[in-house]
């Protein structure tokens, strides 16, 4: 007998649903075509243990299975319940006409019990868009899909389920996630939050003003300074996530298999992959193509701490999606896209010995250490961060006060309104939704200053020594200031702050 059932492959985060037809004739044999890579292939061991072990049985038959558009390559063990399901409704141990109407995913364990897959989310977008009537997938991975309004979600733990299911035998009900109350739900309980921060008044402005208008920042600072508790808290301060930029972040992480047993993230990710990482690992790739942790940052922030200590070429490779805010990975048949929009927030020693202008401790690094730790991040990643800031470990009697520093909830008060202006600003423009993606031109329009702050600028760039590449950027920065005073005009209190926050562009540094 001739059987469908549906399955579904996923590409960069869309999904596409896979017909898998099973044929059961005379003979002998266990034919799989249509592109199945070899773990597909594999299956019918997996498959037939699962069924045997559950009372049922893989047929001592002819089956042809057949997995369709054969141009698409099909990946993965996550099909082995969609052909599982196919086989015995194909042989006639499920009696359902139901099958084709679901969409059936899961990895068969021997014992018939299921194993996640990735990308459940995209798949069950997908599935509710084709009209399907439900989709079975393994449990953990059920409340990612469940979502999706308008589609039966049943998360299963084993095969049985699914057989009963359609034997009309189970009891089994779908997952139900109120999508609204998922994503208000703890919104305004940031897991790290700023009150927690001691003193460092200043950092904390500048973060403020790294988020208010999407600036990169690098915190420089000797070890035990903070700067990793600093920046892991720079997520809270952002403003709430739209719903659409939650689907979006969850869509990554279900495709890459992160969901963390919730149903949609409210809260930007923050990421903070190892310097040992690979440029695969940081900007996705790979021979079965991943989302990589700039993409698992979407919508939120990537922390690279002691960014000198990252190999060269790996931070290369970060600079076109810094530019483009998504990474675009080719091979001979096909290529994805990521969506990869994130804030870089990175650290360094002054260093290679954690020390530097620190009259306290000894500086126990060469000139030509120094030099050599510096040119490591010079260059295109620098001239893509706004803001550089000296972090000094906080006082003794600070680090033990008793009163909280001010909550990270208030603080991104004063970064929504900054940011509400922005939007305005730049309404008519697309792709530019803050100040930090400001175009020189749109700088010259947006940045005019007066004689008196225009002199300032002239002054301190000259005493100072700043490169030119800071001009551009003092620029920004100060219209962001100016934004969170809610001021029309950049004025020159706005440029003297900004000047502050350049600190590697000075004489001592790189020069
Ligand atoms: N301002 C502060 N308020 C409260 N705790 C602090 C503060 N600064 C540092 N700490 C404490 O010191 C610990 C070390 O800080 P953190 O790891 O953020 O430093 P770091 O600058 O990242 O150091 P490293 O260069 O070694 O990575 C923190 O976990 C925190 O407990
Ligand atoms: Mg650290």
């Amino acid at each position: 007998m001739l059987i469908k059932v549906y399955g579904s492959a996923v590409f960069g985060v869309e999904a596409t649903t896979i017909t898998v037809e099973v044929n059961i004739d005379k003979g002998i044999g266990y034919h799989l075509v249509g592109l199945p890579d070899n773990a597909i292939k594999e299956s019918s061991y997996r498959i037939a243990a699962a069924l045997k072990n559950n009372g049922y049985n893989l047929p001592v038959k002819k089956i042809t299975i057949n997995m369709a558009p054969a141009d698409l390559r099909k990946e993965g063990s996550a099909y082995d319940l969609t052909l599982a399901i196919g086989i015995l409704a194909a042989s006639g141990q499920i009696k359902s006409d139901e099958v084709d109407k679901y969409l059936i995913m899961g990895e068969l364990s021997l014992d018939g019990s299921l194993q996640p897959i990735k990308g459940g989310l995209p798949i069950a977008i997908k599935a509710k868009e084709e009209g399907f009537k439900g989709f079975f997938l393994p449990k953990q991975n059920v409340k990612e899909a469940a979502i999706v309004a308008g589609l039966d979600v049943y998360g299963v733990e084993n095969v049985l389920e699914v057989i009963d299911f359609f034997e009309g035998k189970g009891t089994i009900e779908p997952t139900v996630i109120n999508t609204r109350d998922e994503f208000y739900k703890t919104l305004d309980f940031p897991e790290f939050d700023f009150s927690e921060v001691r003193g460092q008044e200043s950092i904390k402005r500048c973060m403020e003003i790294a988020a208010a208008g999407g600036h990169n920042i690098i915190l420089i600072g000797p070890p035990g300074s903070g700067k990793t508790m600093i920046a892991k808290r720079l997520p809270s301060i952002l403003p709430p996530m739209t719903l659409k930029e939650a689907l979006e972040t969850t869509k990554i992480h279900s495709v890459a298999g992160k969901v963390k047993d919730v149903g949609l993230m409210n809260q930007r990710p923050f990421r903070s992959p190892h310097h040992t990482a690979s440029s695969v690992a940081l900007v996705g790739g790979g021979s079965y193509p991943q989302p990589g942790e700039i993409s698992l940052a979407h919508n939120g922030v990537l922390f690279l701490d002691e960014l000198p200590e990252f190999k060269r070429e790996v931070l290369e490779v970060m600079r076109q999606p810094l530019e483009d805010r998504e990474v675009t990975i080719s091979r001979a048949k096909f290529t994805i896209t990521y969506p990869s929009s994130f804030m870089l927030v990175a650290s360094m020693n002054p260093s290679p010995s954690g020390f530097f202008n620190d009259p306290d401790s000894p500086n126990t690094s060469s000139p030509h250490e120094m030099t050599r730790y510096l040119s490591k991040i010079s260059g295109p990643l620098l001239d893509r961060i706004d803001i550089h800031i000296e972090v000094t470990p906080v006082p003794f009697d600070k680090l033990t006060e008793k009163r909280n520093g001010e909550s990270s909830v208030e603080i991104r008060k004063r970064v929504t309104s900054a940011r509400e202006i922005q939007s305005k600003r730049f309404e008519e423009i697309d792709h530019i939704h803050y100040n930090a993606q400001m175009s020189s031109k749109q700088i010259r329009e947006h940045c005019a200053l007066d004689d008196a702050s225009l002199l300032l600028l002239k002054t301190a760039m000259e005493r100072l020594n700043l490169s030119a590449r800071a001009f551009d950027r003092i620029l920004k920065v100060s219209r962001t200031i100016a934004d969170l005073e809610g001021a029309d005009v950049v004025g020159s209190g706005h440029i003297a702050e900004a000047i502050q926050y350049r600190s590697l562009d000075r004489d001592g540094w790189l020069g």
